[in-house]
């Protein structure tokens, strides 16, 4: 297939992972370095463990609140920004909780694993935005703990979001994958809905992946580079 570029197709949606944070500094999940690789998720990141001890899980999503406080969004969030404002035709589907697509201007932001930024206390079906770093309380008022709005190991995914991120994706004519391992479903189908329906499909990734195969293009190389070749 000869060069893929932005401007040969009306409707597109970009599906990123961990490693479309990668240049803002924020470590991804898997590989050298990589958040499973130092932290268990068993003790941090899933609901028996925030059962057990609220405030040790915090201290972990504190310390990732903290840390992407701290960094910007990268030159590639801005070239999908950019795509993104002011055409409904444009979104972003993530599987990234940190918000950076937002920060970056990008509106028709899907999350399916949540936000780093939101809160809810289930048992009052209280959900809401919460930017505080560090959070000022990690109860309400009811003495109830808060816990991130976060897909933890053993959630399922919202499925108002899945729906709404399925109809983009059914609906694009380009789906261009970035920084994601692919091997955590159902995410890691969503491209393949893309593809079914008769999209192009281009994966943006230094290295190649467990679904590398189904793509029509595979650009490796980094995040920010691989988009602005495709301007
Ligand atoms: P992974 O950590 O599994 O994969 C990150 C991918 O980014 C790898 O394939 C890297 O090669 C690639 N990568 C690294 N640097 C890059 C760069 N500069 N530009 C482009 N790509 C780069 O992250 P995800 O696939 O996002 O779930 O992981 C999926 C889910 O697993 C996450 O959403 C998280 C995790 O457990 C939850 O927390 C629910």
């Amino acid at each position: 297939m000869s060069e893929v570029k932005f401007k040969d197709f009306g409707k597109i949606v970009f599906f990123t992972g961990a490693g479309m944070s990668a240049e803002s500094g924020i470590p991804t999940y898997r590989g050298k370095g990589g958040m499973w690789e130092k932290y268990n998720y068993e003790d941090y990141a899933c609901q028996s463990a925030f059962d057990r001890d609220p405030e040790h899980v915090w201290e972990f999503h504190e310390a990732r609140r903290q840390a992407v406080a701290d960094c910007e969004p990268n030159r590639g969030h801005q070239i999908i920004a950019e795509l993104v404002q002011g055409n409904e035709n444009v979104s972003v589907v993530t599987q990234n909780i940190d918000g950076l697509h937002q920060r970056a201007g990008a509106k028709q932001v899907f999350e399916l694993h949540g936000s780093l930024w939101r809160v809810r206390v289930d048992a009052l079906g209280l959900i809401e935005e919460n930017f505080d770093v560090p959070m000022k309380t990690y109860q309400h008022s009811s003495g109830a703990y808060w816990r991130p709005d976060i897909v933890w190991f053993g959630d399922h995914l919202r499925s108002d979001v899945i729906q709404a991120a399925l109809d983009k994706i059914k609906g694009c004519d380009l789906l261009v994958s970035i920084g994601t391992s692919g091997v955590v479903f159902p995410a890691a189908q969503f491209p393949i809905e893309a593809k079914l329906k008769g999209a192009t499909l281009v994966e943006i990734n230094p290295e190649e992946t467990a679904m590398s195969e189904i793509y029509d293009v595979c650009l490796r190389g980094s995040a920010s580079d691989m988009l602005a070749s495709m301007l």
